[in-house]
């Protein structure tokens, strides 16, 4: 499989680390994009790529290319998915898919109409400690659930903001603290929980730093089953901390962050199911480039067998499009001030 980078910013360096290590298994560093040509030349240089474009447009046209990483600013991320879809390739797309409901709607209406093989990047969903939770959820070993929580508290600075001219937008980023950093830990919790989502209930503010979008924020997610979701998401806490996932049940409690499995608690303790491994770290806490990159190998190795198998990948678009309609629903309750209805 021939892969195509399109944006060959810090996110791209991770797609290229994760293609080396499957380079064993027939995943190609083949073609890379950037508008800024300096950029795209020293990417190729660097992670050896063979072909170099400075419009990804003209990428697409390679016929050489079978699957395309869409790792441009996050409201760029729609165009260049659809134009990459009816020009016939796979796709990779990192998060969020989008940062509207209609436009990740649109996307999803064309992927599918193209019958576009497309992966989206959670790649905390690749957690071992996760995988687990979800399962020990699904087959009701902590009982009822009553309540969770993700502690999503990172540090940007305003540094990071000012390090390029689309960060902290509303056009190009989405929104902030929880459009960019924390739709990880949304995505995941309510993946985990597997619940279904009633209202939205936050507040969404800028505290601390000199954007146009929050900074600091905290929801309350009603899910339909009775489960009440505390979110709090933030860029402005200093010195950034470890994201932290607890689902409370009446039998049961897990709660890991991005290093520890802090509970494992069960009622049965004799017959309480074996603690999984945590596996790699996941980092970025303080710094965007520390981030692990074991979920993005399994994400990519799971896309190119998708392509060679004719099925569906693991992170499809149908899935990474919860977590944006979420986000959006909190800004949007606090804008009105009241809890607001998720289709
Ligand atoms: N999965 C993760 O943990 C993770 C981590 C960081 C970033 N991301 C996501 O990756 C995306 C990029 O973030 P980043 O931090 O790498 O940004 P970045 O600014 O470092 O890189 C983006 C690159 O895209 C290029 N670009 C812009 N428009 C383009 C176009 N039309 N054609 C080709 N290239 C174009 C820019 O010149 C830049 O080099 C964002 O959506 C972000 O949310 C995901």
């Amino acid at each position: 499989m021939n892969f195509g980078i399109i944006g060959c910013g810090i996110i791209a360096f991770t797609h290229a680390s994760a293609l080396k290590q499957l380079e064993g298994e027939g995943c190609k560093r083949y073609a890379c994009c950037d508008i800024i040509p300096e950029k795209a030349d020293q990417y190729a240089a660097d992670h050896g790529f063979e072909k170099v474009y400075y419009d990804y447009h003209e990428l697409l046209a390679d016929p050489n290319v079978d699957i395309v990483c869409v790792c441009v600013p996050s409201g760029l991320h729609g165009q260049v998915v659809i134009d990459a879809s009816n020009a016939g390739k796979a796709i990779v797309c990192e998060k969020p898919m989008e940062i509207t409901p209609e436009k990740v709607d649109q996307v999803i209406e064309v992927v599918q109409k193209n019958n576009t093989t497309m992966q989206c990047i959670f790649q905390r969903r690749l957690m071992p400690v996760a995988i687990a939770l979800r399962q020990l959820v699904q087959e009701g070993k902590l009982g009822r659930i009553c309540m969770a929580e993700a502690r999503l508290n990172y540090y940007r600075d305003q540094a990071y903001y000012n390090s390029a001219g689309w960060r902290g937008t509303w056009d190009l980023d989405g929104g902030g603290a929880l459009m960019n950093q924390g739709v990880h830990g949304i995505d995941l919790i309510l993946w985990m929980l597997g619940d279904q989502i009633d209202t939205v209930y936050g507040k969404a503010k800028t505290m601390s730093r000199d954007i146009p979008v929050e900074d600091t924020a905290a929801a309350l997610i009603q899910m339909k089953s009775g489960a009440m979701v505390i979110i709090e998401g933030a860029t402005t806490a200093y010195p950034g901390f470890s994201s932290t996932f607890t689902i409370y049940g009446d039998m049961g409690t897990v709660s890991f962050d991005d290093q520890h499995i802090i509970a494992w608690e069960f009622i049965d303790k004799e017959n309480a199911p074996q603690r999984p491994d945590l596996g790699e770290a996941v980092g970025g806490a303080k710094n965007p480039i520390d981030i692990g990159i074991y979920g993005h190998i399994c994400l990519l190795r799971d896309i190119a067998e998708a392509v060679r198998d004719g099925r569906t990948p693991m992170l499809p678009p149908q899935e990474a499009a919860l977590a944006v309609k979420v986000i959006c629903g909190i800004y949007e309750s606090s804008r009105q001030g009241k809890p607001v209805m998720i289709g």
